[in-house]
């Protein structure tokens, strides 16, 4: 990692839009950087920081993170802490960060779900791998239908309580188990900051449900793989790049990317030609256009990329005709 020392672009507020997340008091950056891929054992720590750096610079202020990223699971979270202690602990009061436990973390009964042995202690883990006294918000990462709900939120509340999380948000659950979440929290007066889940114009799923409640609730909305891993971006356009999250990740196989996706993602790469943009501003600033999305969590693998998915922000309106000619070709 670069010795030299750290200064933050003194005008990195100026381009950035920030948005209320739901009834709260906080107001998070339109465009926020997940570290679940490019920050584990397997990629460069260097050009990590870099990314990191690039995105301080440019008013990112919300790193979303969770105890299993890597490779190996809690590889993020080190890393992340290294960053903090190298170049941004000067500047935590500047950082929303984000941290979550629901997913495989360790072996036996107690690394895995959402009880409240589980979510403490993962907690705790976490804090020590990013040397941090707090997490700004903590998720439980998945709905777990084998504990009772009421146990995951109490944990939630008093882990508030002991000051380790300022937040609480949910992620992936299903509509009948937020609604009774989101009445759990807000009774025991830790309302629940914001819902997160996987949103892009090839998942359009929380249209129907989960964002309309999570707003009726006070709750913000924030989208995970905005750019559907990179589907929505000019990256598989012209083939399977090696190195590619394609060739690199099992998350995203390329038994995906059939003849009738890729019609589908060019067709809508002339779309966003026609209004001046590339695939991935398009894919972005379409989620943005809905001001109940408080903000797109992106991924980047290099700073060109998270350069250019910076530049989203520079359209956001979309024409009745350009959103149905979207809307058709989505349908296809
Ligand atoms: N709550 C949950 O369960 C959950 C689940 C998944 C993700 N998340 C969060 O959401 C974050 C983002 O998820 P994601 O990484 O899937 O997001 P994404 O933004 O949909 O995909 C990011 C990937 O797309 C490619 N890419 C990005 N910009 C590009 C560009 N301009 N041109 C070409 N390729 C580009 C890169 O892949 P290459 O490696 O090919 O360069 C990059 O790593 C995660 O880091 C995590 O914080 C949460």
């Amino acid at each position: 990692m670069s010795e030299q020392i750290y200064t933050p672009a003194p005008d990195r507020y100026d381009a950035m839009h920030y948005r209320r997340s739901g009834k709260s008091g906080v107001l998070l950056p339109e465009i926020s950087l997940g570290f679940w891929h490019n920050f584990g054992d397997n990629h460069d720590e260097s050009i990590g920081l870099d990314i990191v750096h690039y995105a301080f610079d440019h008013g990112i202020c919300h790193f979303d993170l969770a105890n299993n990223y890597g490779p190996p699971n809690g590889a993020a979270e080190e890393r992340f802490g290294r960053y903090m202690k190298q170049s941004l602990h000067t500047h935590r009061d500047e950082l929303f960060i984000a941290t979550k436990a629901g997913h495989l973390m360790w072996p036996g009964p107690y690394g895995d779900w959402g009880s409240r042995k589980s979510l403490i202690a993962s907690l705790d883990q976490s804090l020590r791998r990013m040397q941090l006294d707090y997490v700004d918000v903590y998720y439980t990462h998945r709905y777990d239908p084998n504990t009772p709900l009421e146990e995951t939120m109490q944990a939630l509340v008093d882990i508030v309580r002991s000051g380790k999380a300022l937040y609480v948000g949910l992620s992936k659950y299903p509509a009948d188990a937020a609604r009774k979440a989101y009445a759990y929290l807000a009774a025991h007066d830790v309302p629940c900051l914001i819902y997160q889940g996987r949103y892009n114009m090839l998942t359009r799923d929380p249209e129907e449900l989960i964002i309309p409640q999570a707003h009726q609730h006070g709750a913000g909305f924030i989208a995970f793989s905005p750019l559907a891993q990179g589907l929505l971006t000019n990256r598989y356009l012209q083939g399977i790049p090696e190195g590619s999250r394609m060739t690199t990740s099992n998350f995203l196989r390329p038994e995906v990317l059939t003849d009738a996706l890729l019609e589908k993602l060019r067709a809508l790469n002339d779309v966003a030609q026609q209004r001046g943009q590339t695939l991935a501003e398009m894919a972005l600033a379409w989620l943005l256009r809905d001001e109940r999305v408080t903000s797109v969590i992106i991924g980047a693998s290099s700073v060109e990329q998270l350069d250019k998915n910076l530049r989203a922000r520079d359209n956001k309106h979309f024409t009745p005709e350009e959103l149905a000619l979207i809307d058709d070709i989505l349908k296809l």
